[in-house]
């Protein structure tokens, strides 16, 4: 006897949906997350101390998940937000340890109005062989370091051609006060190798992660000086291009929960000021529809962060002398006579 038609057709109907739908259904939404952080553990190579710390971290790890697939799907942006080696940390710890950046009170820095005529369109400095590759500065809050080496780094490449990867853990140990991993000021980084006549190569005096006893052995031989520093005139974006222009930037800027999981895109906030990071402007640009002008910075975070360890944040916004996050607030340029 022949199956009439709409049984045959009901078979199909409940094959379909059964196949299609069991898989969905024997995974609950948070045993998917749970696989999601164990694959995120490994790519990281994160392990927890116990089970206990595994489950509070989890519990961190599914709210930023849960705060990034939100973001990505609702929010209109010129950005995108993702996973990255930050996703089990709270905003307050993040902010604890990676960044870092104490701004002076009582500013004693020269200030020179710039002139320059012929500023290109666009600028990538990285093009130009005066930027090294992206650094990490991780757990450690010496963005201090990171973003003033990496200026250094760029006028040094400018005028004798030779880029040499330069040391931040001498500006860690050396630089005097309590700085460190504890937050420093970026006049007093460049202030140091001034007196210091110099700055030691990064595979001279390594990264250690943690503030050490200076080397006086090795602060005796430097390999790259600079003679002096000017800051850019605030809130003045024309002002902070003529710079950039002329070599890599270092920047006080203003970040958030948003800005430590950015992905992709051209970041234009919101930035509450929760805390102050440092990072080097090493180039700017315009979106590809020829709209959206935008500013190449360079972070410390490592080169799973933003874009490769950089991210495109926006310049030119209207009605916001200060520049997006505060950017043009606080713009230090080393010189070399
Ligand atoms: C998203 O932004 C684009 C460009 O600004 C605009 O044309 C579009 O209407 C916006 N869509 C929503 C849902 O707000
Ligand atoms: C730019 O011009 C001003 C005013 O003429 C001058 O004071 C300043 O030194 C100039 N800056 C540079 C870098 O030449
Ligand atoms: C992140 O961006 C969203 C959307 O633009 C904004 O509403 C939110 O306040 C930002 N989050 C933080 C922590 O600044």
């Amino acid at each position: 006897m022949a199956i009439p038609y709409e049984v045959k057709l009901l078979i199909a109907i409940y094959v379909i949906l059964w196949t299609r739908a069991d898989p969905v259904m024997c995974q609950t939404y948070e045993s998917s997350v749970a696989a999601k952080h164990e694959q995120w553990m490994s790519q990281y190579g994160r392990s927890y101390a116990d089970e206990a710390e595994k489950e509070k971290r989890f519990k961190i790890f599914m709210e930023n998940f849960e705060y990034i697939e939100k973001f990505n799907n609702a929010e209109n942006k010129s950005y995108k937000l993702g996973l990255n080696q930050f996703s089990d940390l709270t905003e307050q710890e993040f902010m604890a340890s990676y960044t870092g950046l104490k701004i002076p009170t009582t500013p004693s820095t020269v200030i020179t109005t710039l002139n320059l005529s012929n500023v290109p369109t666009s600028l990538d400095w990285r093009e130009q062989g005066a930027v090294t590759a992206v650094k990490d500065q991780s757990p450690c809050g010496a963005c201090w370091a990171f973003s003033v080496v990496a200026a250094v780094e760029g006028i040094v490449q400018i005028k004798t051609k030779n880029l040499m990867s330069l040391s931040e853990q001498q500006l860690v140990d050396c630089v005097s006060g309590k700085e460190g991993c504890w937050g420093g000021f970026m006049n007093d980084a460049f202030n140091y190798i001034i007196r210091n006549k110099g700055i030691c190569t990064e595979t001279d005096y390594p990264f250690q992660h943690v503030k050490g006893t200076c080397n006086k052995d090795k602060e005796a031989a430097p390999a790259a000086q600079i003679t002096g520093f000017q800051k850019v005139p605030p809130n003045n974006e024309q002002q902070l291009l003529q710079a950039v222009a002329m070599q890599p930037v270092t920047v006080a800027i203003f970040i958030d929960k948003n800005f430590s999981a950015y992905k992709s895109g051209i970041y234009d906030g919101p930035c509450q000021p929760t805390s102050k990071h440092a990072v080097a402007i090493v180039g700017y640009g315009t979106s590809e529809d020829g709209i959206t002008k935008y500013w190449l910075i360079k972070n410390s975070w490592g080169g799973d962060w933003g874009e490769g360890g950089y991210m495109k944040l926006r310049r030119e916004v209207p009605d916001q002398p200060q520049g997006v996050c505060g950017v043009n607030k606080e713009a230090y340029y080393p010189t070399i006579n």
